[in-house]
């Protein structure tokens, strides 16, 4: 485990919680699901039950079973195949939920129900017209409710954030003492700070007598930007279980985000917990959450965005290279993350523009090196994305079109106005000629279509880019292609008068390296 960033004369300050385990309870299929637009089917949330059990949640909330049959469904089908988290289903304090919280979990190996009531004055007054004493007791019903069901009932204090301590801590110590073995604290609306949150976990801690009979749980609401904030402070003072999901993703601005905290916690030494997540599934698992939700992640997302380990100012980038925790706290690696990326932008000085001639084996001496910063600074000022194929061009190296293992051997389009788009490709596919016709909604649509149809693969085009390098009409056309096939980005390049040509000549390069 790195601990980066912490200086060799850091003394941190150990307390009674030193080395404790924080449970990780993830809310993804639960809270993150009721994104509208995101919802997930019963197989795509089987789906990532199981790679949220491969990369060892301890607990999976997997819905809210009396709201929907398909809720139901798919916690019934996650339970007969997760065996190691936990599988946890929400409820209201009402006794119809808890029974068919009970039977939806009934095949799971270990089960839990959450139930619980709102306590806030908002919640009591204007939600259940009702009175504080009143929520104690339904609060108090239902967890004894969910008891005559399974071992372990977590309770929730819905808006808890803004519930006024005293009160909150007596429906505490009344829950505890009715079997309650979870007490999740929600800032349901996220407008806790992170010293006000931490407070509250503290004033719980201090005062419910029984409080050592049940862990303290977080469930933060990133409204202010503030959960993961919040999280940590809750841990600081001694909640050991955490309500996130991956990503971040949930209603509004999210919930808190399973990575940073995890990550939060593993980086440093002052915050004296562990978890058992296998962080090196962060990326993979952030990806199919982005995926199967149709959220993208933002690219400047702590630990899963794709510019989170990207430097690309020349001293960041110098001093990465130097040594790597100039300017990283965390091991790409770590969280499945191949390395850092050392982007090549106008602001990349030599030393990256070398990594890269490196990595791609070419070998430079001083002048040349000089020669190709020079040709790099030009094509930086107007493309913003350098890569491989425009190295090897700038480095004057030619790939051997002949060494790819698929290539173009002829096409012809037909295109025009009124007229249905059609390409015929031919294509070498190792010594192998083969032949297709497609019509698509343009020539350059047609062509990749043909393509695809003869290599027999599913090809996503994630990016295409056209240049000119004059102005002119008798130009070379550059292309770009970037695809994805089984979740790996391949990139492809050609330049040709003819930018149809270009295209299909691109496209059949990244395809190439698919094969
Ligand atoms: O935010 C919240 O209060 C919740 C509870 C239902 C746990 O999601
Ligand atoms: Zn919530």
């Amino acid at each position: 485990m790195s601990l980066r960033g912490a200086p060799e004369v850091f003394v941190f300050q150990e307390n009674k919680y030193m080395d404790q385990k924080l449970y990780i309870f993830d809310t993804t299929l639960r809270d993150g699901e009721q994104v509208p637009g995101c919802q997930l089917n019963t197989i795509e949330k089987i789906e990532l039950a199981k790679q949220l059990e491969d990369m060892k949640v301890d607990v999976i909330e997997c819905g809210f079973p009396v709201s929907s049959p398909g809720d139901f469904k798919s916690i019934v089908e996650i339970s007969k195949i997760v065996t190691e988290s936990r599988l946890c289903a929400l409820t209201r304090a009402i006794e119809k939920d808890i029974d068919v919280a009970a039977d939806a979990l009934h095949f799971a190996r270990l089960k839990r129900i959450h139930t619980g009531i709102g306590t806030s004055d908002y919640h009591i007054k204007y939600k259940f017209n009702s009175n504080q004493e009143e929520i104690l007791q339904r609060a108090v019903a239902a967890v004894k409710y969910a008891r005559r069901f399974v071992d372990d009932v977590e309770f929730y204090a819905e808006d808890a954030g803004r519930t006024d301590n005293e009160y909150l801590a007596r429906v505490i110590e009344a829950v505890i003492k009715a079997g309650a073995t979870v007490v999740n604290i929600p800032d349901t609306t996220g407008y806790c700070l992170p010293s006000e949150y931490g407070a509250k976990i503290k004033y719980l801690v201090d005062n419910v007598p029984n409080i050592d009979k049940a862990i303290i749980s977080t469930h933060c609401h990133n409204d202010l930007g503030m959960a993961t904030a919040n999280t940590i402070s809750g841990i600081l003072n001694g909640a050991r279980q955490v309500e996130v999901t991956m990503n971040g993703v949930g209603e509004r601005a999210g919930n808190t985000a399973m990575e940073e905290v995890v990550m939060a916690v593993r980086s440093r030494k002052d915050i004296p917990v562990y978890t058992d997540i296998e962080t090196t599934h962060f990326h993979k698992v952030s990806h199919s959450v982005s995926t199967l939700m149709r959220m993208p992640v933002q690219p400047n997302k702590a630990i899963v965005g794709r510019n989170a380990f990207a430097h690309s100012s020349g001293i960041h980038q110098d001093g990465v290279l130097k040594n790597r925790e100039s300017y990283e706290i965390i091991d790409p690696a770590d969280v499945g993350v191949d390395d850092s990326t050392i982007e090549l932008t106008a602001r990349s000085g030599r030393a990256a523009l070398n990594h890269h001639f490196q990595r791609l084996g070419i070998h430079l001496n001083k002048e040349l090196l000089d020669q190709a910063y020079d040709k790099f600074l030009k094509l930086a000022d107007c493309k913003t994305d350098i890569n491989d194929s425009d190295l090897y061009i700038i480095a004057g190296v030619t790939q051997d079109k002949h060494a790819q293992k698929i290539r173009l051997k002829y096409l012809q389009v037909v295109c025009g106005k009124n007229a249905i788009p059609m390409a015929t490709v031919k294509l070498m596919i190792d010594g192998e000629e083969c032949t297709a016709t497609s019509s698509g909604n343009g020539p350059v649509d047609a062509a990749f279509q043909a393509v695809r149809s003869l290599v027999h693969r599913k090809i996503n085009l994630e990016e295409y880019l056209v240049q000119a390098i004059t102005r002119g009409t008798d130009d070379v056309g550059k292309v770009h292609i970037q695809i994805e096939n089984k979740g790996n980005i391949y990139y492809g390049f050609s330049a040709n008068t003819d930018i149809v040509t270009a295209s299909v000549e691109a496209y059949v390069n990244a395809i190439s390296k698919i094969l």
